[in-house]
């Protein structure tokens, strides 16, 4: 199978995960736009979606499946995204596609988070994928020798992206990340930073992992 034929696999397979008429909390990128596709299939069960970026709204109402305002909506109840890396504990660097803060805030009103990646995903110690920090415009090169001063790491500035709140990018190159729950914390304190893209204090509940031979249920 190719990757994204594993990409592909875990989105069917997140699929019976889906509450029926619920709101389903969609995440951003290259695997939950397979799961998007899938969730077109039953559009007819469920209530609706919140996306947590707009290009996944504009692929969800390309399929004529109702996007509402996250204001709108008292309860999500599961939340279903990639993620750029998960270790052994289900704790995950996300934000590759730059949608961080507006998947964590969709999942915080999730009740559940379901993970979906191919195994290529699965590391024992995170860091090795670069992990972003949304950071005001005007912060970025006091948020960069903070995080430089405190945790070590080369910040990078994500060239020509702005996300969908207005703000930049920085990806923290080099790092080894052991203890994810006081980074994340940590690095939220930082003034200017927006968020980051450890999900780590809220990890995924289940994880789906794709493989050749099959998938993977792993469940925190
Ligand atoms: C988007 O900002 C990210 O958090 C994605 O969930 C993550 O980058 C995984 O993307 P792929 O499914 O394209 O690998």
């Amino acid at each position: 199978m190719t990757q994204d034929e594993l990409k592909q696999q875990v989105a069917k397979a997140a699929i019976e995960h889906v509450v029926p008429d619920s709101i389903i909390g969609v995440g951003t990128g290259s695997t939950a736009n397979f799961f998007i596709d899938e969730l077109a299939k039953i559009k007819g069960k469920i209530e609706g979606t919140v996306a947590s970026s707009e290009a996944s709204a504009e692929r969800l109402r390309g399929h004529g499946i109702p996007v509402f305002d996250l204001n709108e909506v008292p309860e999500i109840s599961v939340y279903i995204d990639g993620a750029d890396e998960a270790d052994g504990g289900l704790h995950l660097v996300k934000g590759g596609g730059g949608a961080l803060t507006r998947e964590k805030i969709v999942l915080a009103v999730a009740k559940k988070f379901v993970c979906i990646a191919d195994d290529s995903k699965k590391v024992a110690v995170l860091g090795k994928f670069p992990l972003p920090v949304e950071v005001i415009p005007m912060s970025r090169s006091y948020v960069a020798r903070e995080i430089v001063k405190r945790f070590g790491g080369e910040p990078v500035l994500r060239m020509d992206f702005v996300t969908d709140n207005g703000n930049l990018i920085l990806d923290i190159h080099n790092l080894e990340i052991t203890d994810p729950v006081s980074m994340e914390n940590e690095l939220n304190s930082i003034v200017g930073v927006v968020t980051n893209g450890l999900f780590a204090a809220r990890k995924a509940d289940v994880f789906l992992c794709g493989s050749q031979s099959g998938v993977e249920v792993i469940e925190a």
